[in-house]
């Protein structure tokens, strides 16, 4: 059956192939079954892989927008006296702190206007003044298309003792990620971005060793990540009704970013990213980061006041712009 190929220009769901598609077409079957719940184990245990997690990573699944994995992470980590520190250079960074203010977790947020890059001096002083536990930080923040230094904001953390969150939603499978340089204690990411598979899954990757440490410490019921993971231990199925169709689909996209390899999808991004820059830029458009800041995923561009994001997992070549008024994005 051929279904036909639209190629989406926002950042995420991400154009999906068609065996993707296929994937999802399998007879029904109970989500308690032993055949779905190695299914899903497989899915688990292939996600802290693709990022180079060793065996002290596991992951655990929701059935749920990536929101949910990081509501999960930081309503999950931050200790019940913890304060948490929020990274906030764009929208996503904003949302961690959101998060955290629905739920009454102590926060400092080092907040710096969209587009700025973070200063990890500054960073590294609130961790110590304001004796930070846990800080969160968006990877790759797809609201500008800006890379984070997660790197250095993970020794910081660990320096001083905190724990760090870092949210990849749009940066997981589409650059380059590798947990044993982090050591960061949690990742998140879902299903329907770089990895390419449908929207409704959500992953949390994060260290074996601080199961103990978060038992009990969840304010929320459905993401309680220590419930979530014990939920699979025990019986190998999620808590509550997985979204069965989406990880046949999720399953079939890991297999084939094996397939392509994981530098082989980057250099593909990297490929698009160039020719969609080059391509605008001759039109006149300028790019709202400077090129060291670049993600090289995901383009901002403006002219006569307009902002224009244009992501480039997309496979082929087709490329046109879908504008946004900047204020829509800013305000
Ligand atoms: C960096 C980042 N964080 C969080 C999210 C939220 O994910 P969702 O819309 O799937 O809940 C997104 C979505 O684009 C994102 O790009």
């Amino acid at each position: 059956m051929n279904i036909k190929r639209n190629i989406l220009l926002n950042p995420g769901p991400a154009t999906t192939s068609d065996e993707v598609k296929h994937a999802m077409l399998m007879p029904d079957i109970c989500p308690r079954e032993e055949e779905f719940c190695l299914l899903m184990e497989s899915v688990k245990q292939d996600l802290p892989k693709i990022v180079n997690g060793g065996a002290d990573y596991t992951s655990t699944l929701f059935a749920a927008s990536g929101t949910g994995g990081i509501e999960s992470a930081i309503t999950s980590a931050v200790p019940c006296n913890g304060r948490l520190l929020v990274i906030d250079n764009g929208a996503y960074g904003a949302r961690m702190a959101q998060i955290a203010k629905r739920y009454a977790i102590y926060h400092v947020v080092y907040k710096i206007p969209y587009g700025d890059y973070p200063d990890v001096t500054d960073i590294e002083k609130i961790v110590i003044d304001e004796k930070i536990t846990t800080v969160s930080i968006v990877d790759h923040e797809t609201t500008t298309g800006m890379r984070n230094p997660v790197q250095e904001v993970c020794e910081i953390a660990h320096r001083h003792g905190s724990e760090i969150i870092v949210d990849c939603m749009s940066s997981f499978a589409g650059l380059p990620i590798d947990l044993r340089k982090w050591g960061a204690e949690y990742i998140i990411s879902s299903s329907n971005k770089c990895i390419e598979g449908m929207a409704g899954l959500s992953f949390v990757i994060f260290q074996k060793s601080l199961l103990e440490k978060i038992k009990g410490t969840a304010r929320s019921f459905y993401f309680d990540l220590y419930a979530q993971y014990q939920g699979f231990q025990h019986a190998g199925q999620m808590q509550f009704t997985p979204p069965v169709q989406v990880i046949y689909a999720l399953r079939k996209a890991i297999d084939l970013l094996f397939a392509e390899t994981y530098q082989g999808r980057i250099n593909r991004y990297k490929e698009n990213y160039s020719t969609l820059k080059d391509e605008t830029q001759k039109l006149g458009f300028q790019f709202l980061l400077k090129d060291e800041y670049q993600s090289g995923i995901l383009l901002y561009f403006t002219r006569h006041n307009l902002v224009s994001c244009v992501p480039v997992q997309k496979v082929g070549n087709s490329m046109t712009s879908t504008s946004l008024n900047y204020h829509n994005i800013y305000h």
